[in-house]
């Protein structure tokens, strides 16, 4: 298996991708596919990547980092939050076939990933191998088994 870092780097470039098709077919008015490309990309977000994060990865950087550690989990928690409420406006947009307010929702949820995603790839990702007692092997598990679902 990759390391931890690795897995979740791959696994935002794969909801990246993801949430770039569900964008162009709203563009091209395939509104059933864009629902069903949105809610794969939301459920792998959501159900995998940012549950695993929560549950697992940032507590172990608050034990291994402590009180320093508080203020960057903190912003990533509340990142998650805010992206979890953007993600529903724009299922929302697609039901009502509403591709302008669409595009409005996909350029701050980019813009906040974008952000995101760089901080925890350069603060966070590399230090999970030692602060985590399985070197992620777990996390990593079940970020490859959300992987293997959205391709079967
Ligand atoms: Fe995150
Ligand atoms: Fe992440």
């Amino acid at each position: 298996m990759e390391p931890i870092d690795q897995i979740m780097q791959h696994d935002h470039e794969r909801l990246d991708q993801l949430l770039e098709q569900g964008a162009e077919a709203v563009s091209q008015g395939a509104w059933p596919e864009a629902a069903h490309l949105l809610e794969t990309f939301r459920h792998g977000i959501v159900d995998g990547h940012m549950a695993v994060e929560e549950s697992t990865l940032f507590p172990a950087f608050e034990r291994q980092k402590g009180d320093e550690a508080q203020s960057l989990t903190a912003l990533l928690r509340k990142g998650h939050q805010d992206l979890r409420i953007f993600f529903e406006e724009m299922a929302e947009a697609i039901q009502e076939q509403d591709a302008e307010t669409f595009d409005d929702l996909l350029s701050t949820v980019q813009t906040i990933l974008k952000q995101h995603d760089a901080k925890e790839e350069n603060e966070l990702y590399p230090i999970l191998a030692t602060a985590l007692t399985d070197h992620g092997e777990a996390a990593g598990r079940r970020i490859l088994d959300f992987e293997a679902e959205a391709e079967s």
